[in-house]
């Protein structure tokens, strides 16, 4: 890639971190981007369009209705045109919601529209107005138009608020639309959570899964630059930007499942999917006895035996294995019977890694015999590493390397 070539637009909007948009054009313009900015009126109030134009060397755009600036164009038109990439950071709650709805007010959202390419959005907000439906919907909407989110991360805020919110730091935003997409043109099912699998109307057999690896797999398969599409049970941890295909039970995962395999490159199937739901479902609640009660239970399908049956040979499924004892025969038993390319083994014995946790400790079996340690890790770090494992894999039978 001749980086000289490279044209990165940035749009600032108002909130505390324009100053963190700063050191991002710094380092865009140290990378050989040719940078320009594109500022809102509220912005101009934290951040000078004179700081953006020493850095970048490039005029700051603000206003769109300056008469005779360059006569000969318009504005909003010409910088959506000049942009090969366009980054809002940072993205108010405010300008995320005008996107999410095609508002087109000032200069910076007036130049979303005609803009042709996913845009990279950066939010940045207190931890409320983050966590604000109309901002998750607001964010749900910019993922089904194909825009990429750059998650906020987590932490004290200018405000004094402890959460979610704050945005991403300048070297994550780079990396986030720079660095290599080895995974982009495949198609990634990534399935997450429990499954939740009614007995009546308020009671269920579910277990423990929160979805953290899953929904970390699913981020980092979009990161590295794959279509993804997200099944996903009863999750508790955060969906956002995610745009998943909600399940309950096992039968409702399997019959999404079939809809999407074929046109699928790779499956991770990271859901906890229960092996059993209840033989009858009550319609009413069942009332309580004097008496013990059994509820027979029935099998569920095995879901991974029953994609691998039409699995075609260059398709990849990688599975998990969470066990409390014998791990690796376990976990090689599934990997055999379930005609796996992989399978990911998870000692649920353990309380700091697993279930719940942030953290992951896996080893992976793969089907030629080799196993390959992670150590402890992030899930996100662990996410990448199943990724990176599951694309060599596809590269050696589709002949790519
Ligand atoms: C001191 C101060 C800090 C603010 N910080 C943020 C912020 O971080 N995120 C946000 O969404 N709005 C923030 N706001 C509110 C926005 O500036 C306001 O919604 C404005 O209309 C945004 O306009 P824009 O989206 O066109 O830039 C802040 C306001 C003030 C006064």
């Amino acid at each position: 890639m001749s980086r000289q070539k490279n044209n990165v637009l940035v749009g600032v909007t108002g909130g505390i971190a324009c100053y963190k948009a700063v050191h991002l054009c710094r380092l865009l313009i140290k990378a050989g981007y040719s940078v320009k900015v594109v500022m809102t009126p509220a912005a101009c109030s934290f951040v000078t369009p004179l700081t953006f134009q020493a850095i970048t060397r490039n005029r700051v755009y603000v206003n769109e209705f300056e008469a005779g600036a360059e006569p000969e164009i318009i504005e909003h038109i010409e910088l959506a045109g000049w942009a090969d990439e366009f980054i809002i950071a940072p993205a108010t709650a405010n300008t995320i919601a005008k996107i999410a709805n095609g508002i087109s007010d000032n200069l910076l959202t007036s130049t979303v529209l005609p803009y042709k390419k996913p845009i990279y959005i950066a939010p940045a907000m207190n931890v409320d107005m983050y966590a604000n439906k109309a901002t998750q919907d607001n964010l749900s909407r910019l993922s089904e138009l194909g825009h990429n989110i750059i998650d906020p991360g987590t932490g004290e805020m200018a405000c004094k608020a402890e959460g979610k919110g704050r945005m991403a730091e300048p070297e994550e935003i780079f990396d986030a639309v720079f660095s290599d997409r080895p995974l982009s043109g495949l198609k990634v099912i990534v399935t997450a959570g429990p499954t939740s699998e009614p007995i009546d109307p308020v009671r269920f057999i579910s277990n423990r899964s929160s979805g953290k690896m899953g929904l970390a797999l699913a981020r980092q398969a979009k990161m590295m630059g794959a279509d993804v599409c997200l099944i996903a049970g009863p999750v508790s941890a955060d969906i956002s930007g995610l745009n998943p295909v909600r399940v309950q039970t096992a039968d409702e995962m399997l019959s999404a499942l079939k809809k999407e395999i074929d046109s699928a490159d790779i499956l991770v199937m990271a859901a906890a999917v229960a092996d059993y739901k209840a033989a009858e479902y009550s319609d009413k609640k069942i009332k309580k006895s004097d008496s013990d009660m059994v509820i027979r239970l029935s099998k569920n399908p095995d879901i991974l035996k029953e994609l691998s049956s039409g699995k075609k040979k260059e398709q990849v499924f990688a599975g998990f294995a969470a066990e409390s004892h014998d791990l690796a025969e376990n976990a090689k038993k599934k990997l055999k019977d379930k005609k796996l390319d992989m399978i990911v083994a998870n000692d649920i014995s353990r309380k700091d890694i697993g279930f719940e946790t942030d953290d992951n400790e896996v080893t992976i079996y793969f089907s030629d015999g080799t196993s390959s340690e992670s150590g402890k890790r992030s899930k996100t770090g662990i996410a990448e590493l199943i990724l990176a494992q599951a694309l060599e894999i596809y590269r050696k039978k589709n002949g790519s390397v």
